[in-house]
């Protein structure tokens, strides 16, 4: 099982693979699953900007279409080349919260500063599918 310094380490392996010639800001996403598979995201970019999916939202949708839902979700690393750590935006964040167990690690690292964080931290207040599946 990867410890929290080598999930960051894969996070940052597939940031190599971002698509981001119109930010020039580089993402990577790892989520490590409980039976030790690994799954990477990195951020691609879009001509329209808004079609851009951000890496964290890369890596857990590769998982679940893995068929790796949350309850099978251990730990989730972001991390950017930027000179601040990346914590997710907004979207992603919400997204997060109905695909991740609130209280799943979540390591942000841009190879400087690190923070460990989750779901409930990182989004308080959540409108989530409890409200709307009643
Ligand atoms: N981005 C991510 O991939 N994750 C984040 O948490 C923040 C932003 C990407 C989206 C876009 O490709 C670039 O970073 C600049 O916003």
């Amino acid at each position: 099982m990867l410890s929290r310094e080598e999930l960051i380490q894969e996070a940052f392996r597939a940031m190599e693979n971002a698509y981001a010639p119109y930010s020039n800001y580089h993402v990577g996403a790892a989520v490590l699953t409980t039976d030790g598979r690994v799954f990477w995201g990195a951020n691609i970019e879009n001509a329209s900007y808004g079609a851009t999916n951000c890496a964290e939202r890369s890596a857990v949708f590769s998982a679940y279409s893995n068929g790796y839902h949350k309850d099978r979700i251990k730990a989730l690393a972001i991390v950017s080349d930027g000179d601040r750590i990346a914590a997710p935006c907004g979207i992603c964040r919400q997204v997060l919260c109905e695909l991740l167990d609130h209280h799943t690690p979540i390591y942000l690292s841009n190879g400087k500063d690190e923070k460990d964080t989750d779901i409930d931290e990182l989004l308080p207040m959540q409108f989530s599918v409890e409200d709307v599946l009643r």
